[in-house]
């Protein structure tokens, strides 16, 4: 029996066991490297909705138009860390006169420091940003010629039962 007759008996040749065998490996380097990738562009949407629950922070008439922090624990996951305990969060709450809520992130739009409602009082009702003297309005919005890029962040609320209630952050456009 010939070189060639015996290869053909036998299904496989040596090139084809060779040409199979890399082109698993190949795959399956790639699968390591493309899967990594696939998962980071599709993580969004994976998460949605994540992140997303309200935590009732007082009753509604416990606000008024005098800007009030609240602190509150939200159980959320970073990466690989999630805190059992929770992450303390704070926000300033302002009822305005027409009964609107507003609740504003303490954290300045310049470079994250923590904002205070009077916190100067050479700048009356306004926040202020000890850090480089950022400021804003009672509406949280940047006073222009100070450092600050853009009005302060927003959480997400809803009032249920007389109770409020804050959700996500959300950024605002600039002025
Ligand atoms: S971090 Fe607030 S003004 Fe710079």
């Amino acid at each position: 029996m010939s070189k060639e007759q015996g290869r053909q008996k036998s299904g496989v040749s040596r090139r084809q066991f060779l040409t199979y065998t890399l082109a698993g490996t190949a795959g399956f380097l790639a699968s390591g490297v493309l899967f990594p990738m696939v998962r980071f562009a599709i993580d969004p949407m994976l998460k949605k909705g994540e992140g997303s629950q309200f935590v009732e922070v007082g009753d509604l008439n416990e606000f008024s138009e005098e800007p009030r922090a609240v602190t509150f624990k939200v159980h959320r996951k970073d990466g690989w860390y999630e805190p059992k305990e929770g992450e303390t969060l704070t926000a300033w709450i302002r009822k305005s006169p027409n009964g609107e809520i507003l609740a504003l992130s303490p954290i300045c739009k310049h470079l994250g420091c923590t904002v205070m409602w009077n916190g100067n009082p050479q700048f009356k009702n306004q926040y202020f940003c000890p850090c480089h003297f950022g400021r804003y309005d009672e509406n949280g919005v940047n006073i222009p010629g100070t450092p600050p890029p853009a009005p302060l962040d927003t959480y997400e609320t809803k009032v249920e039962n007389g109770k409020l209630y804050l959700g996500k952050i959300k950024p605002r456009s600039g002025v």
